[in-house]
């Protein structure tokens, strides 16, 4: 049912922890499956230099995580926001459709903790396509 790349981030997963004085974090959370994801980033000029991850739920989206922080590793910020979860999951070879919104939490958490740095830094917050909460399971997003 798991693609081997899935497997493979759920068993070691890159990027586990937390980053002390981190520039930005995102918290997540799917109310459906109670699932939560802490995202924490490093940002210097306007790139993401470092990213982890602590998420408590499923494999599905700790494999999502773990690809989504390395997926967004050395990218700028304009670009990371451009990560979407399809291209978490295409990462990952595939996951299977009712564990699509796993890797929404992956996308939410990073975009989460952009707009908190550019909060923090006086910079506007930038738009969701698709607002925090309003993916559920089973809905292929
Ligand atoms: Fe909740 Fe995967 S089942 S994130």
């Amino acid at each position: 049912m798991y693609s081997e790349k899935v497997m493979d981030h759920f068993m070691n997963p890159r990027n586990m922890g937390e980053i002390e004085n981190a520039d930005g974090i995102g918290e997540v959370g799917n109310p459906v499956c109670g699932d939560i994801m802490k995202i924490s980033l490093k940002i210097e000029d306007n790139r993401i230099v470092d990213a982890r991850f602590k998420t408590f739920g499923c494999g599905a989206a700790i494999a999502s995580s773990s690809m989504a922080t390395e997926l967004v590793k050395g990218k700028t910020l304009e670009e990371a926001w451009e990560v979407s979860n399809k291209a978490v999951a295409e990462a990952l070879e595939g996951l299977p459709p009712i564990k699509m919104h796993c890797s929404v939490l992956a996308e939410e958490g990073i975009h989460k903790a952009i707009n908190e740095y550019r909060i923090k830094n006086g910079l506007e917050p930038w738009e969701e396509k698709t607002p925090y909460g309003e993916h559920t399971p089973g809905d292929g997003a």
